[in-house]
């Protein structure tokens, strides 16, 4: 029986990866290096330094360690410049309807990101208070496929792995999800998140009849 919902954040509740990409972007072009929208979809549910990683292994470039760590500054207060001009109107259509349907049929809610930003997001959104739990980017010490991040969003809400469904844009987090034990629904395209047990366009899609149907799979 279905008793929590979890969310990644980027991708699911908000759309992050115009911003992310903006952001690394400009690191790539002081390196002299093309860095495409579709080069971009490699970094989704990615942590941040394996984005790094990513980025630099197109451009081909090699860094030092310390490097590394000044380049991933600048690239994140190159992004929070960005975060910080969000406000509500950037939540994705859907979002709040099913938050507050699951709230009035008593499911429970976590946040389950790889984000260290996702605090910030959630108050800019204002929606922080719909989250009983939140795991993010700076709890968790094992990146998706990895199952930590949602393991601690369920152990925090008290309610077992098989009662969580899992909301993942990500190949990496829908991994993480089933390997978790947990249902996963996943939010874009089926050939990249065809392992999840429902695949969906966005929340404005989802339901709990829905919902619930996850329960025979
Ligand atoms: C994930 C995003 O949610 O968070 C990734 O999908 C991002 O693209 C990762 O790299 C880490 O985010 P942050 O905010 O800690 O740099
Ligand atoms: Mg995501």
């Amino acid at each position: 029986k279905i008793k929590a919902c979890i969310f990644d954040l980027d991708g699911v509740i908000v759309d992050t990866a115009k911003f992310h990409y903006i952001a690394w972007k400009e690191l790539a072009d002081e390196m002299g290096f093309e860095f495409t929208v579709e080069d971009n979809e490699r970094l989704k549910g990615v942590s941040r330094m394996t984005s790094l990683d990513i980025l630099l292994s197109i451009g081909k470039v090699n860094k030092s360690e310390d490097e590394k760590l000044a380049l991933a500054t600048r690239k994140n207060e190159n992004y929070l410049t960005y975060i910080l001009k969000m406000g509500p109107e950037e939540i994705l259509p859907g979002t709040k309807a099913f938050l507050d349907t699951l709230k009035e049929e008593g499911v429970r809610i976590a946040l389950g990101s790889a984000s260290k930003n996702a605090m910030t997001i959630l108050e800019r959104l204002k929606l922080t208070n719909y989250f009983e739990a939140i795991i993010d980017g700076t709890k968790v010490s094992k990146a998706k496929p990895d199952p930590e991040v949602f393991l601690k969003a369920a152990e925090a809400l008290g309610v077992q792995p098989d009662n969580c469904v899992v909301f993942e844009d990500a190949e990496a987090g829908v991994e993480a999800a089933l390997s978790g034990g947990m249902k996963c629904v996943g939010i874009g395209k089926a050939d990249v998140l065809g392992k999840a047990h429902l695949i969906i366009d966005g929340l404005h899609q989802m339901n709990m009849q829905k919902l619930y149907a996850l329960n025979e799979k």
